[in-house]
């Protein structure tokens, strides 16, 4: 099983990017087979819909074919403002908008139907980012995602990853552990 994950940040030090390293090494050893997808490699820009209608840009249809080629995403979701940030909110915008004749989608309405999502996240707070994914989970259920009923919020996130980038405490590891032990026992029947 094939499974996509990506950090909502672009930042240099992202503890969501670490989060996602160690969700995709823990998925390797689940035996899925992770791609790591990094936001900042795609030139995405703000939402507009004249601008989708002059045709869609290319690093969106890049996003889009590798949103579409994975029946499974780890999203490691950040919180700003107890909610999600604008860049991942504008690249599921851009990625699910319903275009006519979409030459990655086709003319569905809802292109993420049925995509196996579990959803992670990290920051320095207490409670690590768990506002976010309660902002993340109603956009993902509203494209009909098959959502993973367990999520993990790192919390501490300045002291929760070693030098290596490695998450450093076992509630952690098994929490992460869980969410992709859900997200690829779905994904394997909805999509196998
Ligand atoms: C934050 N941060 C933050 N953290 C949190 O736990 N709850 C929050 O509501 C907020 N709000 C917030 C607003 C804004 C505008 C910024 C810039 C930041 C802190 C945030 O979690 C921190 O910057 C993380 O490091 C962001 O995630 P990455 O980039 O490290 O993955």
């Amino acid at each position: 099983m094939e499974i996509l994950i990506f950090a909502g940040s672009t930042r240099q030090d992202s503890y969501n990017r670490k989060l996602a390293k160690a969700a995709a090494e823990i998925a390797t050893g689940q035996g899925a087979q992770a791609t790591l997808l990094e936001l900042a490699d795609y030139d995405i820009p703000l939402y507009n819909a004249d601008l989708e209608a002059r045709g869609t840009p290319p690093d969106v249809i890049r996003f889009k074919q590798a949103l579409h080629s994975h029946a499974a995403w780890i999203i490691c979701c950040p919180e700003y403002n107890g909610s999600y940030p604008a860049l991942l909110k504008n690249a599921l915008d851009w990625a699910s908008s319903p275009v006519k004749g979409d030459p990655v989608w086709g003319d569905g309405v809802l292109p993420f139907r049925g995509k196996v999502v579990g959803m992670c996240s990290a920051s320095p707070g207490g409670l690590g980012g768990l506002r976010a994914q309660s902002h993340l989970a109603p956009l993902l259920l509203n494209l009909e995602c098959w959502l993973a009923p367990r999520s993990h919020a790192v919390s501490r996130a300045a002291d929760a990853f070693d030098a290596q980038g490695q998450l450093m405490y076992p509630q952690d590891q098994q929490g992460v552990q869980a969410v992709l032990s859900q997200v690829l026992w779905a994904a394997q029947r909805l999509h196998a």
